[in-house]
């Protein structure tokens, strides 16, 4: 730094100072590297086939759930059709990942808080143009998302419904995968389409499926669907994704939709809500059985294989 002190003394010291400038860029840069590597945060994405089989709520309620429990957590609407993850919150986001991407808007004009530990990140088309960057571009957006690693210990994905690439994509990029399904034998089936075109159960690191059946009229409903659907899948694929739990059918998620309220909260006592926290519970028992990630991990790892996937599936 002494060179930039002397700044002004001729063109050697000039010289000096703008290698002086390139090594703290490059420092700033590595270490940025190095804190992704050594992450903690976890990527969990929430997926369906059908449509409508209640993964924004789910995605909703579990982060609110992991965060009565001290996590903290940034939600990411990753529905890149019909981002509305926030009409469902009761706010409204005028920014998404789109405007990071373009350099408009800072993070923190783009994360919209929900409550103590619960961030909201639009991400809209944004994820797809993040996959459009060169290699630059995309070193400047994963700088800008860096802080994230250190204000969240859990980002969720949010998808839209169907099996198209997009969808797929943030399955293989993320740590582990919620596959949402209600007992209605055409959502089972798209269920079991996800499963296929994800390869089956993956019980691969880093690809994670999990099973969770929404709307169940009862634990043995829920159960014997999920039953049916791992038998069809180790059958026909060799292997199948684990069975996390269920959430009841329950007039109050619907009325809490309705008033914009996330039920979780509106509606705390419900049973929808107590299956939730079921889930929520199974799911930190199975992460702080894996603590340590063996490959490296963390928000850089995630939009990396994200934006990989993109590139080589379309
Ligand atoms: N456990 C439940 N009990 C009763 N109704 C539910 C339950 N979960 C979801 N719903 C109803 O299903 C509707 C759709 O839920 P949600 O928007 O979460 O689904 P989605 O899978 O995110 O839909 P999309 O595929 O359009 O993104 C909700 O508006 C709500 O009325
Ligand atoms: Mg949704």
């Amino acid at each position: 730094m002494s060179t930039v002190l002397s700044a002004g003394n001729g063109p050697t010291a000039l010289l000096d100072q703008a290698g002086d400038l390139r090594r703290i860029v490059e420092e700033k840069r590595q270490e940025l590297r190095h804190r992704g590597r050594g992450s903690h945060l976890r990527t969990l994405a929430v997926l369906s086939g059908k449509g409508g089989v209640g993964k924004s709520n789910v995605s909703v309620s579990l982060s609110c759930a992991l965060a009565d429990q001290g996590k903290r957590v940034v939600l990411l609407d990753a529905d890149l059709g019909m981002a509305n993850l926030d009409i469902l919150c009761g706010v409204s986001a005028k920014y998404n990942l789109s405007h990071l991407v373009t350099g408009s808007r800072e993070l923190n004009e783009i994360l919209i808080p929900l409550e103590k530990r619960v961030f909201l990140l639009p991400g809209g088309v944004g994820l797809k143009e993040m996959a459009d960057l060169d290699d630059e571009g995309m070193e400047r957006v994963f700088d800008l998302l860096m802080t994230l690693e250190d204000q969240a210990d859990i980002l969720i994905l949010d998808t839209g419904a169907g099996i198209h690439k997009g969808v797929l994509s943030f399955a293989h990029a993320a740590d582990m995968t919620l596959l949402v399904t209600t007992p209605e034998p055409t959502s089972v089936r798209d269920a079991y389409g996800v499963i296929k075109s994800l390869g089956g159960g993956g019980q691969k690191p880093g690809e994670e499926l999990m099973l969770v059946v929404n709307m169940a009229g009862s634990r043995d409903e829920a159960r014997e669907v999920a039953e049916r659907i791992r038998m069809a899948s180790m059958q026909f694929l060799g292997n199948a994704p684990a069975y996390l739990g269920y959430i009841l059918r329950d007039d109050s998620v619907e009325r809490a939709v309705r008033s914009r309220k996330i039920f979780y909260r509106s509606h705390p006592s419900s049973s929808a809500a107590n299956c939730i926290k079921r889930l929520t519970n199974e799911l930190l028992r199975l992460w702080e059985g894996r603590p340590v990630p063996v490959e490296p991990k963390g928000l850089r790892s995630f939009f990396l294989r994200l934006t990989r996937n993109f590139f080589v599936e379309r």
